[in-house]
């Protein structure tokens, strides 16, 4: 009997242990400003466009939001800007490299419970393990390697500029999962208005009806 309590009063202390050691995902802000939205876009093209596609997302999405059309040009070649920004790396060669293909990043913010918070804290959660690994707080055994080479960078103002480039990268991210959203909104300010206007108008016919009904 009494060792039946002391393993279960031992599962009960694993249980609380493997709790206490799981990471807090970082609190994450989405950053909606056109610029952060334009160090995003291009963080995102020179270190994820390699391995990963946005496949629902379309060259001409960046320019409606205000990306420089001549940069657009350059990120997409001989693609046109009807084109969904598809990634370079076949998925034979992801496979042959990596063993697995890199997800499609157009929905990752809403894939992934922690959303945006999950995304860049996994992004800047790679360090080195004492036995000299790559390995990362929030995905330990992933095969991705740290693309934004945080694990290695030790001089504090270099450490920071990863992290605001991790940021923009998510908020990019973040708007690439609804590019629609900010027209979905101002057309929602416009039908808002129009019906405020239309009803002022429906009273005073209503009004005059009335008026002349009752004389
Ligand atoms: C060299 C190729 C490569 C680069 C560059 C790369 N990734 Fe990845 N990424 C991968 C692979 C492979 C996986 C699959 C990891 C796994 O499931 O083990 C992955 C997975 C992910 C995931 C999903 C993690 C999860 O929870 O399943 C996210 C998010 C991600 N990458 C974001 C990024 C971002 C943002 C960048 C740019 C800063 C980037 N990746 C750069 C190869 C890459």
């Amino acid at each position: 009997m009494n060792r039946l309590f002391a393993s279960l009063l031992l599962c009960g202390f694993i249980i609380i242990q493997a709790f206490a050691a799981e990471e807090k995902l970082e609190d994450f802000q989405v950053d909606t400003s056109v610029i952060a939205m334009d160090r995003g876009v291009d963080a995102f093209m020179n270190s994820c466009h390699g391995c990963h596609s946005l496949k629902y997302v379309h060259y001409r999405d960046l320019a409606s939001f205000g990306i420089d059309k001549e940069r657009i040009a350059s990120w997409r070649g001989d693609s046109t800007l009807d084109s969904a920004m598809t990634s370079l790396l076949s998925d034979e060669a992801a496979l042959a490299s990596f063993g697995k293909v890199p997800p499609d990043l157009s929905m990752i913010v809403r894939a992934r419970e922690g959303g945006a918070s999950y995304v860049y804290s996994y992004l800047t959660g790679y360090y080195i393990t004492p036995d000299g690994k790559t390995s990362n707080h929030f995905f330990p055994l992933t095969r991705m390697p740290d693309a934004l080479e945080i694990s290695t960078a030790t001089d504090p103002v270099k450490r920071v500029e990863i992290i605001e480039q991790a940021h923009d990268i998510v908020s990019f991210l973040s708007w690439a999962a609804d590019p629609h959203e900010a027209e979905r909104k101002s057309l929602g300010y416009y039908v808002i208005g129009y019906l405020i206007i239309l009803t002022v108008l429906l009273y005073n016919v209503k009004l005059q009806v009335w008026s002349r009904l009752k004389s």
